[in-house]
């Protein structure tokens, strides 16, 4: 068995005296779409947390291609590129500077021609590409972001709510981006409140409940690739 892009069993966090992550096991095969779903409060983002070895956790395994996050955090955050929940740009910087900048932090700095392409393949408008992100609408933000997070090239991604502040068009430009992603082999850990964006493009759904994945579909080979109703009573029935 190949080592997988994520592995996690049993996972348990907490935050202050709460148990936020309680059991919670997911792993993900290369170029596999997980989209993460579940209430306000219930865990998504923490989970995400204690995948970078932002939080530590308090029991169970935790490997990103192989290595222990608690273990090697460096080793870890150098094969994931993260979107997180809030985007935060330097506002006096323009989106390449942004882009730039945190590249060559992260140690894989990419050429001009790339950064352009990455813009484009996200759909953010040529004008704003030297433009200040002071001025930037919050799907605009969003995007940079996007663009940033895929020219990392990383071999796994952890999205935190990736399509929100983003318009229907650019949502749908995304989603197909993600099958592109997953055809190179890369695996994609999507937190998400759009339903009908997962069913679009995920292999599978989960969704969280107290503290774990308390349900999961996987998509069939064959349209439609899930059963909307059925994940909709699923949902509803979990609140
Ligand atoms: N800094 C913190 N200290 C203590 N508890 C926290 C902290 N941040 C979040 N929590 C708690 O952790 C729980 C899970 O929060 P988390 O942000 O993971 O939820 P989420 O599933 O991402 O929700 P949302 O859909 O609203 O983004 C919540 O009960 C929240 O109150
Ligand atoms: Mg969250």
């Amino acid at each position: 068995m190949p080592t997988p892009p994520l592995f996690i069993a049993d996972l348990v966090v907490e935050r202050g005296d709460k148990r936020i992550v309680d059991g919670l096991s997911l792993s993900l095969a290369p170029g596999e779409i997980y989209a993460l779903l579940g209430g306000n409060g219930a865990g998504k983002s923490t989970t995400l947390f204690a995948i970078l070895g932002f939080l530590e956790r308090q029991g169970g395994s935790l490997t990103v291609g192989g290595v222990d996050v608690a273990a090697n955090p460096d080793a870890v955050r150098r094969q994931v590129a993260y979107l997180p929940e809030n985007v935060a740009l330097y506002d006096h910087l323009t989106a390449r500077e942004n882009v730039d900048y945190f590249l060559k932090v992260a140690g894989c700095p990419r050429s001009r021609a790339d950064v352009d392409a990455g813009f484009e393949g996200v759909g953010l408008a040529a004008a704003a590409w030297d433009e200040r992100a002071a001025r930037f609408s919050k799907g605009m933000r969003q995007k940079t972001a996007i663009a940033l997070a895929l020219l990392r090239e990383t071999p796994l991604m952890l999205l935190d709510e990736p399509t929100s502040g983003l318009d229907p068009a650019a949502a749908g430009d995304f989603h197909r981006l993600l099958e592109t992603l997953g055809r190179r082999g890369v695996a994609v850990l999507m937190v998400t409140h759009d339903l009908l964006g997962a069913a679009d493009t995920a292999d599978r759904i989960g969704l969280i409940q107290a503290g774990r994945i308390a349900r999961e579909w996987t998509a069939s080979p064959t349209v439609p690739r899930f059963d909307l109703n059925a994940l909709h009573s699923g949902f509803a029935s979990a609140r």
